[in-house]
């Protein structure tokens, strides 16, 4: 053999070692990579909110030809560790202070306040702020926030504004508990479709601005003896929740809740206040629960930035308290009434 093709044969065997190294290094290289994508991630859901239909869609109360919520007692297709985590989101929603209040057990995020105080019986009863079009209508298009939101979203805009705190992250096991027992509560009734006896009762307009005097009057005979004349409620024994939640003040919900619009507050309480009475047989007169919900609403309440809310403000709903407004009228108007010119021009 000659020298030159001894050489090159030499050559040539380097150049295989390095090609052969070259594919190790590849094959070590690919294997790192997929091997640290597969690996679990940090465990941080406990159990994922089930979406569990139940059989009878749309079942009605025969008495009232109302929503009845299925109960999670007496379902039959959820397994234990569902229906531990249904109980614990029920309790989350009834007893909120107790987890999540300023002496809560597992964080302190909230004001104090229970979901409850405003979704009565766990968000179940007629008429009261209960949760039968949650399930079935969401995700939908918010003009608040002005964009589509799920659930999560929804639920956490409660924790920001009527509990005026902050939400437990999306994973955590509270956040999915309750948007487990909130999916299961309206999970009878059919996609798309509002439950009858949904959310708030929609009282008819008065034909006058509501007037905070009048309301004061009625406030101090039909509402005070529980939510006290300085409208800061009661705190129970242990300090830990309220007997009766507060109605302005400090720990009240803030400006950027539901309850501050004044059609939202004179509708939850004509089918729910005093506490005890239904939208069957109601106390308060309409012209009371408007007069109250403007006076109640005209007392301080926390404030919120909500500079991000309504972003195309012809959007604006007709009685959001808080100008610039697409309309000519004024920002009194919006917040106290006549509200059926507000609605006649916008539906033009
Ligand atoms: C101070 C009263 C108040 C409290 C407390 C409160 N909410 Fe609400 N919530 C409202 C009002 C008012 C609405 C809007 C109802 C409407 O406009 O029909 C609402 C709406 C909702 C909705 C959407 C209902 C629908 O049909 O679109 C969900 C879900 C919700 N709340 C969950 C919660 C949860 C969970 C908590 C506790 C962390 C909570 N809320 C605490 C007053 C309250
Ligand atoms: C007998 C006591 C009692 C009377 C009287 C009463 N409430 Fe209540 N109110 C309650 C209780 C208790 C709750 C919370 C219900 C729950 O958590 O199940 C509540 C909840 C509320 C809420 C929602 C929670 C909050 O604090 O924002 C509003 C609003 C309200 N009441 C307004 C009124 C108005 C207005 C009147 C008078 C017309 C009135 N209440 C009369 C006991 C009462």
């Amino acid at each position: 053999m000659s020298k030159e093709f001894e050489d090159i044969e030499k050559l040539w065997k380097q150049v295989k070692m390095l090609m052969i190294l070259i594919g190790i290094m590849v094959i070590v290289a690919v294997f790192l990579v997929v091997s640290t994508s597969y690996k679990p991630k940090k465990k941080e859901i406990e159990v994922d909110a089930p979406t569990i239909l139940v059989e009878n869609p749309n079942s009605l109360d025969p008495s009232t030809d109302l929503w009845v919520a299925p109960k999670i007692e007496e379902a039959q297709n959820l397994t234990d560790i569902q229906k531990e985590q249904l109980l614990y989101g029920k309790d989350l929603i009834s007893n909120t202070s107790k987890y999540l209040g300023p002496k809560g057990s597992v964080a302190n995020i909230t004001n104090g306040m229970n979901c409850q105080n405003c979704h009565l019986d766990a968000g179940t009863k007629p008429y009261g702020n209960n949760y039968g079009a949650v399930f079935s209508t969401y995700p939908k298009y918010r003009a608040r926030s002005g964009a589509v939101e799920d659930i999560y979203k929804r639920v956490a805009d409660c924790f920001e504004r009527s509990l005026n705190g902050t939400a437990p992250v999306k994973g955590t096991k509270e956040m999915e508990a309750i948007v487990a027992y909130i999916n299961f509560t309206g999970s009878n009734v059919e996609k798309g479709k509002k439950a009858k006896g949904s959310g708030i009762y929609e009282l008819k307009f008065l034909d006058r601005p509501a007037d905070p005097s009048k309301g004061k009057i009625a406030y101090l005979a039909k509402c005070q003896s529980c939510h006290q004349a300085n409208g800061e409620g009661l705190l129970n024994d242990d300090k830990i929740s309220y007997q009766y939640p507060p109605l302005w003040g400090k720990n009240a919900y803030n400006s950027g809740a539901g309850l501050y619009r004044v059609s939202r507050f004179a509708g939850y309480i004509k089918a729910n206040m005093p506490f005890g009475v239904t939208y069957k047989e109601p106390q308060l007169t309409d012209e009371e629960a408007w007069d109250i919900a403007a006076y109640v609403n005209n007392m301080p309440h926390p404030g919120k930035d909500i500079s991000k809310d309504w972003p195309k403000i012809e959007e604006k709903t007709f009685d959001h308290p808080f100008g610039p407004f697409a309309d000519g009228f004024t920002e009194e108007q919006h917040k106290f009434g006549p509200f059926g010119p507000i609605k006649k021009a916008k539906s033009k």
